[in-house]
C-alpha cells in the first residue's frame, strides 16, 4: 500500500481549542507545525462549551480573584485536582481571555464596556466571560482565523491510527485520509495530543460523533498511562426530546441567567437538594438530583425534568440565550420564552485522560505532550463549568511552548518501514477479514457503559460491564467491513471501536477499584468519600493488558492549602 510522507517539527493531533492554541504557540516560537483533524476544521467539541470561560477578571464582582477561583476549583474537584495545574489555570486564565480579545473575539460587554461575566454552578462569583451562549464557537472562530493567517498546515478529515516511537521518544504518526483513502506518514520531532474526550462511549452525550477517545487510546497504545478514567462528567441538562436531539447540550447559562428546574409535580426540587445554591450547585450535585427525581417517578413524559426561563421575559432570553432559543425552536418546536424545556443529564466531559507532567504537559514518552480534555489532572473528580475553556487556552499554550522547545533541540528520527507497513496492515485487515460488522458491537459497548458506568454505579453492574466489554474487545479484533479505505465510514468505525473498547476497560476497572463516592463518581455501595482514595487511579498498558495502580494526590503547599475554603478535606 502506498503512502504519502509529510514532515514538521511539531505535529498537533486535534483541531479543537487546545490543539489550535497549541499550534499557534508552537508556530510563534518558530517551529513548523501541522495540525491533523479527524473532522472538518471548525467542527470541534469546544463549541459545546457554550456558556463562557471562567477567569477571575472581576469585571462584575469586584471581590473575585485567582485565590477564590483556586479554592472553588479544588473543592468542587473533590480534592483530586492537581494543585500546580489548578494554580496555573486560575492565574493564567485572565491573560488568556484578554489575549483572545486582542485576537478578535467579540465578548459580551458590561454597560461600561468591560468583558461581561455571568454566574455558573459552584463558582463563588459571576466569573464566566461569554459571548451569548456561543462562547466556544467564538473561541474556535477566533483561533481558526489566526491559524489560517499563519503558516500552519491543517490537514482535516484525517484519522490518526498510530503514534510511532523510537527508543522511547516520538518519531511520528500514521494517518488515513478519509477523503482520499490514502495513508499519510507524519514525521515529527514532537507531538501534541489534543483530541478531546470520549463522550461517544455513551448512548446519550453532548459530544459530536468524532469524540471517541482516539487520542487517549493512541497514547495508551504508545505506553502512556491514563489517569482518573472513572471520572466522567454528566452535564445536568441535555435535551431529551425529540429523540434525534437527545443529549444535545442545554447550556448551564440557562440556569446562570435565572432558569429554574421543576419536576412533573411542579416542585422546584433543587430547594430540597441544595437550599443555598439551588440550580447553581456543582454539576455532579445537580445531575444526581435530576437523576433521582426521574428514577423516583417525578420525571416528565419524555424522561426528563422541566427547565424554565420564561419568567425572565422574551427580550432578555433572546439577548442572552439566542442559541438556546433557536435550538429548541428548530429541534422541538418549543418557544422557550413561553414554554418550559425538558432536560436530563448527558455525558459531557472526561475529567480523566492522559497522565501529564503538571508544568510542561509532557507525557511519559519523550516528545509527546497532551493538553485539553484529553489530558487529566486539572479538574480532579468534577469540573466546574467554564474551566474547560480556560484549560484549553492555558494548557494549549503551555503544550505548544514546551513542544516547540523540545523540537528545537531534537532531530527527526527514522520511522522503520516495517513499522509503517505493519500499522497500515492493522487498518486494512478490517477490509480483508470477513468478520462481524463494528456498528452493533459499538452499540453494545455504549449500552454497557450507559447502563453500568452512569451517574450511579455499583460493584455488580461494574463487574457485568467489565465482563461484557472484554468480550466486545476480543470480538473487535475480528470485525470486518467491505469496500476500500476511501470515504469508508465502516472502516472508521472499526478503528474507533478498537479505541473505545480499550478505554472502556480502563474506565470500568478504575471505577470498580474506587470503592468510594467522590465528585462525579458515585457508588451506591460506597456512598461516602474515603481518605484512602484521595488519589488517582492510573491505568497502564502492560503488553496490551490494562494494569491499575494508585497514586496519592500530591500534598498541597501550605501557601495554597490556606486558600481552600473547606478546611477539613478527605
Ligand atoms: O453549559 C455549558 O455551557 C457548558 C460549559 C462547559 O462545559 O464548560
Amino acid at each position: 500500500m502506498d503512502y504519502e510522507r509529510v514532515e514538521s517539527d511539531v505535529l498537533v493531533l486535534g483541531a479543537g481549542g487546545a490543539g489550535l492554541r497549541a499550534a499557534l504557540e508552537a508556530r510563534e516560537r518558530g517551529a513548523s507545525v501541522i495540525v491533523v483533524s479527524k473532522s472538518l476544521l471548525g467542527k470541534a467539541h469546544t463549541v459545546m462549551a457554550e456558556g463562557g470561560i471562567a477567569a477571575s477578571v472581576a469585571n462584575v464582582d469586584s471581590k473575585d480573584n485567582w485565590k477564590v477561583h483556586f479554592s472553588d476549583t479544588i473543592v468542587e474537584g473533590a480534592y483530586l485536582g492537581d494543585w500546580e495545574m489548578v494554580e496555573m489555570l486560575v492565574k493564567e486564565a485572565p491573560e488568556r481571555v484578554y489575549e483572545l480579545e486582542r485576537f478578535g473575539a467579540l465578548f459580551d460587554r458590561t454597560p461600561d464596556g468591560k468583558i461581561m461575566q455571568r454566574a455558573f454552578g459552584a463558582h463563588t462569583y459571576r466569573r464566566l466571560c461569554h459571548v451569548g451562549d456561543k462562547t466556544g464557537l467564538e473561541i474556535i472562530r477566533t483561533l481558526e482565523d489566526r491559524i489560517l493567517h499563519m503558516d500552519v498546515k491543517v490537514m482535516d478529515e484525517v484519522v490518526v491510527t498510530k503514534i510511532f516511537t523510537e527508543k522511547g521518544s516520538v518519531s511520528g504518526a500514521l494517518g488515513l485520509s478519509i477523503r482520499e483513502g490514502k495513508f499519510i506518514v507524519f514525521s515529527c520531532k514532537s507531538l501534541i495530543i489534543a483530541t478531546g474526550g470520549a463522550g461517544r462511549l455513551f448512548l446519550v452525550t453532548s459530544n459530536s460523533w468524532e469524540t471517541n477517545g482516539d487520542g487517549m487510546s493512541l497514547a495508551y497504545m504508545a505506553g502512556i498511562p491514563l489517569q482518573d478514567m472513572e471520572m466522567v462528567q454528566f452535564h445536568p441538562t441535555g435535551m431529551v426530546h425529540p429523540s434525534d436531539a437527545k443529549g444535545i447540550l442545554v447550556t448551564e447559562s440557562v440556569r446562570g441567567e435565572g432558569g429554574i428546574l421543576l419536576n412533573s409535580k411542579g416542585e422546584r426540587f433543587m430547594l430540597k437538594y441544595s437550599p443555598e445554591r439551588k440550580e447553581l450547585d456543582a454539576r455532579d450535585v445537580v445531575a444526581r438530583a435530576i437523576h433521582k427525581e426521574i428514577t423516583e417517578g417525578r420525571g416528565t413524559k419524555h424522561g426528563g425534568v422541566y427547565l424554565d426561563i420564561s419568567h425572565m421575559g422574551r427580550a432578555f432570553i433572546l439577548k442572552k440565550l439566542p442559541g438556546m432559543y433557536d435550538q429548541f425552536m428548530s429541534f422541538a418546536g418549543i418557544d422557550i420564552t413561553k414554554d418550559m424545556m425538558e432536560v436530563a443529564p448527558t455525558v459531557h466531559y472526561f475529567m480523566g485522560g492522559i497522565k501529564v507532567d503538571p508544568s510542561t504537559s509532557a507525557t511519559s514518552v519523550d516528545g509527546i505532550f497532551a493538553s485539553g480534555e484529553v489530558a487529566a489532572g486539572v479538574h480532579g473528580a468534577n469540573r466546574l463549568g467554564g474551566n474547560s475553556l480556560a484549560d484549553i487556552l492555558v494548557f494549549g499554550k503551555r503544550a505548544g511552548k514546551y513542544a516547540a522547545e523540545y523540537a528545537h533541540k531534537a532531530a527527526h528520527k527514522t520511522i522503520n518501514n516495517s513499522d509503517i507497513i505493519d500499522s497500515i496492515g492493522d487498518v486494512t485487515k478490517y477490509l480483508n477479514q470477513k468478520g462481524e460488522n463494528p456498528n452493533p458491537l459499538m452499540d453494545r459497548l455504549r449500552k454497557e457503559m450507559s447502563t453500568h458506568m452512569g451517574i450511579i454505579r455499583d460493584e455488580d453492574g461494574l463487574k457485568t460491564a467489565l465482563h461484557n466489554i472484554r468480550e466486545i474487545r476480543s470480538k473487535a479484533a475480528y470485525i470486518g467491513v467491505s469496500g476500500t479505505p476511501k470515504f469508508n465510514q465502516g472502516l472508521i468505525s472499526c478503528i474507533e471501536l478498537a479505541n473505545m473498547s480499550v478505554l472502556a476497560e480502563c474506565m470500568v476497572l478504575s471505577a470498580l477499584e474506587r470503592k468510594e463516592s467522590r465528585g462525579a463518581h458515585t457508588r451506591s455501595d460506597y456512598p461516602s468519600k474515603s481518605r484512602a482514595f484521595k488519589g488517582h487511579m492510573i491505568c497502564g498498558n502492560k503488553n496490551g493488558k490494562p494494569v491499575l495502580s494508585f497514586e496519592p494526590v500530591r500534598p498541597m503547599p501550605a501557601r495554597l492549602a490556606r486558600l481552600v475554603k473547606e478546611e477539613v478535606y478527605v
